[in-house]
C-alpha cells in the first residue's frame, strides 16, 4: 500500500536488524534494531565513524554475512529464507559491489576483470567481451583494456572496479568507501562518473563513506550511530 502510494518499489527493506560479534568471548552489539528502506533508482548514503558497523551492514545486505534477528529483504527476497547456494545465485543476479581497494584479479586484464560478472551469469563470451569493452570505454578506459591491474593507476583501477560493478546492469550497487583510496581529483572524477552512470542505468546505490563530498551525492543521507541509522536532513534546492 505504502509503496503503491509513493509510486516506487522498495529495493531494500530492513526492519529491526540486530547483529553482534563475539570479541574475546564477549558479545558486542554492532547493529541495534536498525531500520532502512531504499527505493528503486535511489542514491543513499551511510555515513559514520570508523568501526560503527557500516561495512557490516553492507555485507549483510549483500548476503555475505549473517545476522541475529530482524527482517532483511533485498530485491524482494527475504535473506533469512534462502540457503547459501541460493545466496550465491542471488548475488550474481542482483547485486554488485564496489570496494575501496577495487579487488581486481591481478592475473587478468582490465577487460577480463570486467567480463567476469557476465561470464558468471553464463553470457556468451564474445558478447561478454563486447559489453565489457563498451563499459570500459564508458568509464574512459578504452585504451587500457589490455592492461593488468599492476599497470593501472589508483584512479584507473577504481574506474575498472566501477565498470565491473555496472557491466551486468544490476539494480543494486553496494559501494564501500569507493573513494577511500583516491586523491581529491580522482575522487571527483569517480563521483561524477557514478552520478552520470546512475542517471543513465537507473540503479540504486548505497554509498558507505566518510567522504562528505561523496555523501552529498545522496538524496537520502543516513548516519550510523549506536547501531542505528539516523536520517540526515538534506537541504533541497
Ligand atoms: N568478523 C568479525 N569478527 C569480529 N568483529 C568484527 C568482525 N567484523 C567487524 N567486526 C567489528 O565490528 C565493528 C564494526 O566493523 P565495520 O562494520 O567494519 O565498521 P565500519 O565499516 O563502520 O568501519 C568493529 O568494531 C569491528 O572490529
Ligand atoms: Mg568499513
Amino acid at each position: 500500500m505504502e509503496q503503491a502510494k509513493r509510486g516506487k518499489m522498495a529495493i531494500i527493506k530492513i526492519q529491526n536488524l540486530n547483529k553482534s560479534y563475539f570479541i574475546s568471548d564477549k558479545g558486542v552489539k554492532i547493529l541495534n534494531d536498525l531500520n532502512l528502506e531504499v527505493d528503486e533508482n535511489e542514491i543513499v548514503s551511510v555515513e559514520g565513524s570508523s568501526g560503527v558497523g557500516k561495512s557490516t551492514l553492507l555485507n549483510i545486505i549483500g548476503s555475505m554475512d549473517d545476522y541475529d534477528s530482524g527482517l532483511v529483504e533485498v530485491c524482494g527476497v527475504d535473506l533469512a529464507k534462502i540457503s547459501n547456494n541460493e545466496k550465491e545465485k542471488f548475488r550474481a543476479e542482483k547485486i554488485s559491489f564496489i570496494f575501496q581497494h577495487h579487488l581486481l584479479l591481478p592475473d587478468f586484464s582490465a577487460l577480463e576483470n570486467v567480463m567476469i560478472p557476465l561470464l558468471i551469469n553464463k553470457m556468451n563470451p564474445n558478447k561478454a567481451k563486447d559489453e565489457a569493452k563498451e563499459m570500459l570505454a564508458r568509464v574512459g578506459l578504452k585504451d587500457r583494456i589490455s592492461s593488468f591491474p599492476s599497470q593501472l593507476s589508483g584512479g584507473e583501477s577504481a574506474r575498472v572496479g566501477v565498470a565491473r560493478a555496472l557491466v551486468a546492469r544490476k539494480k543494486l550497487i553496494l559501494a564501500d568507501e569507493p573513494t577511500g583510496n583516491l586523491d581529491r581529483e580522482n575522487s571527483k572524477n569517480l563521483m561524477s562518473l557514478i552520478v552520470e552512470l546512475q542517471k543513465e542505468f537507473q540503479f540504486s546505490i548505497i554509498l558507505v563513506t566518510h567522504d562528505m563530498e561523496l555523501a552529498s551525492l545522496a538524496k537520502k543521507r543516513n548516519k550510523m550511530v549506536s547501531g542505528k541509522l539516523q536520517a540526515i536532513e538534506v537541504a533541497t534546492v
